[in-house]
């Protein structure tokens, strides 16, 4: 089986993944092949990912596979994005990101509390490859006014699916990964290696 560098250390994300290349990659982490953090420096989620994936695959000469990936509040004109992880000033905390939606969105009506996962995903075959695969992928919902639903990670307890009348975090992983940003993207992009 090839085996494929998965470029983040945000363990939420690597469970989704694993999940979901079981069998078709041998994926390996960051902290296996001792892969140092790149600042992400771009404007865009494309942007970022493409920089995590040709640093992960510099480092350790494998092919990678990247996810840059946050959601987007349109009541907050399209806050956090880029900046998800970090929204409240820690990187990674979930706790204190959502909180910080929450009160942002306090005195926002039930009518303008649309927001979307937002996900690129981008395989190189090599750290200086011209020709990445590049996807993009969203997962529309709104905000909800509290939390709910302990499964998933980050934003996932506040973020509402209409379609399922419930928080991300109380899908199973199973139906959010059929569903979410990151599974129509991974979904995507491994129809896209396919070819
Ligand atoms: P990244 O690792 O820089 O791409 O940051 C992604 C951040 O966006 C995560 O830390 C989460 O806060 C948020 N995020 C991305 N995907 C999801 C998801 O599927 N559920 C909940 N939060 C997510």
């Amino acid at each position: 089986m090839k085996k494929i560098i998965l470029a983040s250390n945000n363990t939420g994300k690597i469970r989704e993944f694993n999940a979901m290349l079981t069998g078709i990659y041998e994926v390996v982490s960051m902290s296996d092949m001792n892969v140092k953090e790149v600042p992400e420096i771009g404007l865009t989620f494309v942007e970022n990912a493409l920089i995590k994936a040709r640093n992960a695959s510099e480092q350790s000469g494998l092919p990678a596979l990247a996810d840059d990936s946050g959601i987007v509040v349109d009541a907050l004109n399209g806050a956090p994005g880029i900046y998800s992880a970090r929204y409240a000033g820690n990187h990674g905390d979930d706790e204190a990101n959502t909180q910080k939606i929450l009160d942002n969105m306090a005195q926002v009506a039930d009518a303008q509390r649309s927001a979307r996962f937002w996900c690129a995903i981008v395989f190189v075959e090599h750290a200086n490859d011209p020709t990445p695969i590049i996807i993009q992928r969203g997962w529309e919902g709104e905000i909800m006014r509290e939390k709910s639903g302990e499964n998933g990670f980050g934003y996932d307890p506040i973020f509402y699916v209409p379609t399922h009348k419930k928080s991300s975090a109380e899908l199973s992983s199973e139906q959010k990964n059929n569903i979410s940003h990151r599974g129509k993207a991974l979904q995507a992009l491994l129809s896209e290696l396919k070819n």
